[in-house]
Formats: structure tokens, C-alpha cells, sequence
């Protein structure tokens, strides 16, 4: 059942492509518009949504970044994030026209059902994005929104977590073609670049020793450091989450941007930094601000290993190592940066000879408060 890989987490990180193909899988109508017709919510309230708050927890929560990133973006509507077990606890302002959106593999996770209920008891509407059908937080919200990733059986989340920021990316141009923010082939832009990831995930997955052949190079690594900016700020966040929790290595992620304002002092000879380097072809300058912390953490001793957008020349100089992944629009690029992350903590754990899908310490579901 481990489909001929040794573990799960490398079964189910192989399973991505699939896993976000059947996520956008039967999400349009005969004319190319988006119909979400599960989510069992009037469309007519989702156009007067004034605020949007995601919930979640751990893996599910860095997805939730991302889509605050996305959905304020195409829908103009602002997106907050919060950890589901801080929310409840310092009386947040909700409203009937706020939309709580909660995220979450497993649907069973006390802290973020806990919250939910909270947010639904001071009158908010409440959609689940969901990986478990049936279960609790999906059944007790207003509407839901399914992942289509299968079970996920590995403790660290991989293919729950590409299938989250899916099924978010289709949540927010539902609202934006809703709500008239983006043109209708605006939209047909963005799924047909959608449509196109799963092959380009299959493009990293077939790359993967690369990576693995790093991995076992750096097991005795004591912290490994991870940067990113916009969306790639989650990803760095989760490469550094997956590597604490399969590989027991002390592991930090950090906005790029931070680097001055305190981090960078972790910098000295040898220090592996992971940096998730934003497309090239952005509108702005971030790509430009990026290669310059990693020639700033370069100057000082770090070991540079580069995640980066095939054909980006900038970073080779600077870069002990560069992982490419194939170009996509900016805001989708987490579906492709992430997965040389993941392939990377596992291959590091399993070289390291832990037992990668039942880390020590974890549970799968976290049921308790
Ligand atoms: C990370 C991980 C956890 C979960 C978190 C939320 O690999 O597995 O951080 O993401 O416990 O779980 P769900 O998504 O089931 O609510």
C-alpha cells in the first residue's frame, strides 16, 4: 500500500501531482466558470463578505498564508490568519459578514474546532477546507470545500498541505469572479496555469535525487535556516517545520525581510540557509531584494542552497547548490518551491535512520486542546 516506496511521507509526496489535479478536478461548468456547488453556501452571502479569517493549525495554517497572500490579491478583501488556539483566546472581532475559512487535513483538530464553533457562536459564517470527508469541522460549518488529496497517512503533512493551497487558489477566484474582481479569462488564465502544475510537480519529483543526494550530504547538520518572501515566506516556514518534525533538526524560517532585523546574527561559517527565491519575473522587486540576503548570508559563511525558477541566472553565483523548479504564475509558485523542501526532510530523516511516517512526539490528528 506504500505504492513501492519505502515510506508513506515519500509515497505521499509522490502522490502530489494527483493530489492537486483531483483538488481542481470537476470545479467548472460547461462554460469554463467556476462552480463550487459542494460548499453549500448562497452565493449571494459570499459577495457580502466584508472580512475573512483563516484558522488552522501547524502545516495547515503556513497554507493559509498563502491564502491570504492569493485571495487578497485577486478578491480585494482583507484576509487575516491566526492560529486557531491563539484566536479564541483575545476576543476577536467578528461579525455576520465575516467569513471564517478553516483549514484542515485531518477535520478533527480540537484547537481549530474549538474555534470554529467560537467564531460561529458570535455569528460568523464558517466554510471548512477539508481532506477528511464527513468529518467534524466540515459538518459543523456552514460550508465546505474538500481537498481531494486521499488519506494521508504519514504524521508530516505533504500532499494535504499542496492540496490546501489549491483548493484555496479555487476558493478565491470563486469569490473574485462572484464578486466581478477578475475578469472571467482572467480567471481562465489562472486554472489553466493550475491545471499545468501537476506535470511541473512531476517535473520536481523526477529531479528528486538532486535533493536527496544533498539531504544525505548534510545529515549531521545541527540547524538549518530557512528564507523566503510573499509566498515564499510559508514555504520557508513549512521546509522548516517538516525538518523539525521527521528529522529532529533545529530548524527556523524566517521572512527574508527579517534578516536585518535580528536573524541574520545566526549567520557563521557553514551554516546551511535554505532560500525560496521568488520568480524573476515578478512586478516588483523582490527577486532583486532576495539574491541580495543570500549574497548578504553568503558574505558571512552561510552555506546557500537556492530554490529558484528554472533559467534564474542570478542566483548561480551565490548558490552552493540550486534546486530549479519550472516557471508558473508568482502566486502559484508554493505548489512547486515547497516539494525539494519536503524531498529533503525525509531523505535527511531517513538517512538519520528515523522513522519518518510516526515522528516521536506526534500524533496524526491532534484531538486534544
Ligand atoms: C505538520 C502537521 C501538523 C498539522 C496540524 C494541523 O506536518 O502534520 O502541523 O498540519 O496539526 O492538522 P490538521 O490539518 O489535521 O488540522
Amino acid at each position: 500500500e506504500k505504492g513501492g516506496y519505502g515510506t508513506f511521507m515519500e509515497k505521499e509526496i509522490h502522490d502530489q501531482p494527483k493530489a492537486v489535479e483531483d483538488t481542481l478536478l470537476g470545479r467548472t461548468d460547461a462554460s469554463g466558470r467556476l462552480a463550487l456547488d459542494e460548499l453549500r453556501i448562497d452565493p449571494e452571502e459570499l459577495k457580502g463578505i466584508s472580512k475573512i479569517i483563516v484558522l488552522a493549525c501547524g502545516t495547515s495554517a503556513y497554507a493559509g498564508m498563502v491564502a491570504k497572500y492569493a485571495i487578497e490579491h485577486w478578491v480585494r478583501v482583507p484576509v487575516e490568519v491566526e492560529l486557531s488556539h491563539e484566536f479564541r483566546y483575545r476576543d476577536p472581532i467578528i461579525d455576520d459578514s465575516t467569513l471564517i475559512v478553516s483549514l484542515s487535513q485531518s477535520g478533527e483538530t480540537m484547537d481549530t474546532l474549538m474555534a470554529v464553533r467560537y467564531a460561529k457562536e458570535q455569528g460568523a459564517r464558517t466554510l471548512a477546507i477539508c481532506n477528511t470527508n464527513g468529518s467534524t469541522i466540515p459538518r459543523e460549518s456552514d460550508a465546505v470545500l474538500y481537498t481531494h488529496a486521499g488519506p494521508e497517512i504519514a504524521v508530516a503533512s505533504t500532499k494535504a498541505f499542496l492540496a490546501q493551497i489549491t483548493a484555496s487558489y479555487l476558493l478565491g477566484l470563486y469569490m473574485a469572479q462572484l464578486r466581478g474582481k477578475l475578469f472571467q479569462g482572467e480567471i481562465e488564465d489562472i486554472l489553466a496555469d493550475l491545471h499545468k502544475i501537476p506535470a511541473k510537480i512531476q517535473e520536481v519529483l523526477d529531479g528528486g535525487e538532486q535533493i536527496r543526494e544533498l539531504a544525505r550530504e548534510m545529515a549531521q547538520a545541527p540547524s538549518v535556516l530557512f528564507l523566503g518572501r510573499h509566498v515564499g515566506y510559508p514555504v520557508a516556514m513549512e521546509g522548516a517545520l517538516k525538518l523539525k518534525e521527521i528529522a529532529y533538526i533545529h530548524a527556523e524560517g524566517f521572512a527574508a525581510g527579517e534578516l536585518k532585523h535580528g536573524p541574520i546574527a545566526l549567520i557563521d561559517e557553514g551554516q546551511p540557509v535554505f532560500v525560496v527565491v521568488p520568480s524573476p519575473r515578478g512586478r516588483d522587486s523582490l527577486h532583486a531584494k532576495v539574491v541580495s540576503n543570500i549574497q548578504e548570508v553568503r558574505a558571512r559563511g552561510a552555506k546557500t542552497i537556492t530554490v529558484a525558477e528554472t533559467g534564474d541566472a542570478d542566483v548561480v553565483d551565490y548558490s552552493e547548490t540550486v534546486f530549479y523548479v519550472p516557471e508558473t504564475q508568482p502566486l502559484l509558485m508554493p505548489l512547486l518551491t515547497t516539494v525539494p523542501l519536503q524531498i529533503f526532510a525525509c531523505a535527511l530523516a531517513a538517512e538519520k535512520g528515523y522513522d519518518v511516517d510516526q515522528p516521536r512526539n506526534l500524533a496524526k490528528s491532534v484531538t486534544v486542546e
